[in-house]
């Protein structure tokens, strides 16, 4: 039989106020202890629903590894599990976006038996797309953490959209600074600069997180992309460089001819704003 505790990850949007859905508030209210890593705010809130919350953010200190800060907090939430306890861990944004002690939470429990279930939050990318009218659909998008993007041969598409994640973690790579290392600041825009021209625009977005903020959107030619301050809620955009080109090949083997093609609504807007965002 399968042991009595139970697992649900929950993630609380990127706005304390507006973003935690029904659902999770339901399972927050129902578990017999709630771990999370929250903001302040969010931590009242959370409170407010479960006065057995417990905030996780003391497994993080300065000059601590973050693997290590992780592998506690995994070992916090599971914890509870073996006395057969509802547990409910909750994680800004989306619990499965770019946060590893929640995958791994959900893993462990599951090799071990439990129930354990992740649901589904609004990310920061969900915000992106709305405060800057990025619609995913028209050109593609494609989303890298910042470290990854620089340090591996990607073939990504510069046609399309591209979302840079923790640009303040460039050059961490004790994975124990709170700071990004300018100089691998400069080399990501020499290495961007690569597929686009060097006064591409980039956008340094940070979503409003409280009531009365307003969102970050400050925009920089790429080649002073250096110059920007990052903090730990700063995400990349850069708009694509061109339109994407039709496949002369495909549409030969489909049997059809570029002028068989209506255009679709997406078609339509890329072209009247000249193909890119
Ligand atoms: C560990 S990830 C957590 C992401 C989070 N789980 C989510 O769903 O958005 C941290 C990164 O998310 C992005 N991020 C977090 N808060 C943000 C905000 N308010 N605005 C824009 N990006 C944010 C930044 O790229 C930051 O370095």
């Amino acid at each position: 039989m399968a042991p009595g505790g139970r697992l649900s990850v929950v993630g609380t949007g990127i706005r304390p106020g507006g973003h935690l859905s029904r659902e999770a508030q339901h399972l927050l209210q129902a578990a017999d202890r709630v771990f999370c890593v929250v903001d302040g705010l969010t931590l009242e809130r959370l409170r407010e629903l479960n006065d057995r919350v417990e905030s996780l953010q003391d497994s993080y200190a300065r000059g601590r590894r973050r693997d290590d800060s992780y592998a506690e907090m995994v070992r916090r939430i599971l914890a509870p599990l073996a006395e057969g306890l509802h547990v409910c861990a909750a994680f800004y944004g989306h619990p499965g976006v770019f946060v590893w002690p929640a995958h791994e939470a959900v893993r462990r429990a599951r090799s071990a038996g439990y129930r354990a279930v992740m649901y589904p939050g609004i990310s920061a990318e969900d915000c992106l797309f709305a405060d800057l009218g990025v619609d995913p659909a028209l050109n593609g998008c494609q989303s890298f953490e910042a470290t990854d993007f620089l340090l591996h041969e990607r073939r990504f598409d510069a046609t399309a959209a591209l979302i840079l994640w923790q640009p303040i973690t460039l050059g961490d790579l004790g994975r124990d600074a709170f700071e990004s290392d300018p100089r691998w600041v400069r080399v990501l825009a020499e290495v961007l600069a690569e597929d686009y021209p060097r006064d591409h625009p980039v956008t340094v977005y940070e979503a409003a997180v409280f009531p009365l903020d307003e969102a970050r959107i400050e925009q920089v030619p790429l080649e002073r992309l250096h110059e920007v301050r990052f903090t730990q809620a700063s995400t990349l955009y850069l708009p694509p460089r061109a339109p994407p080109v039709l496949s002369a090949e495909r549409l030969r083997r489909l049997g059809i001819a570029e002028s068989d093609l209506t255009p679709g609504a997406y078609q339509l807007h890329r072209q009247a704003r000249g193909s890119t965002e």
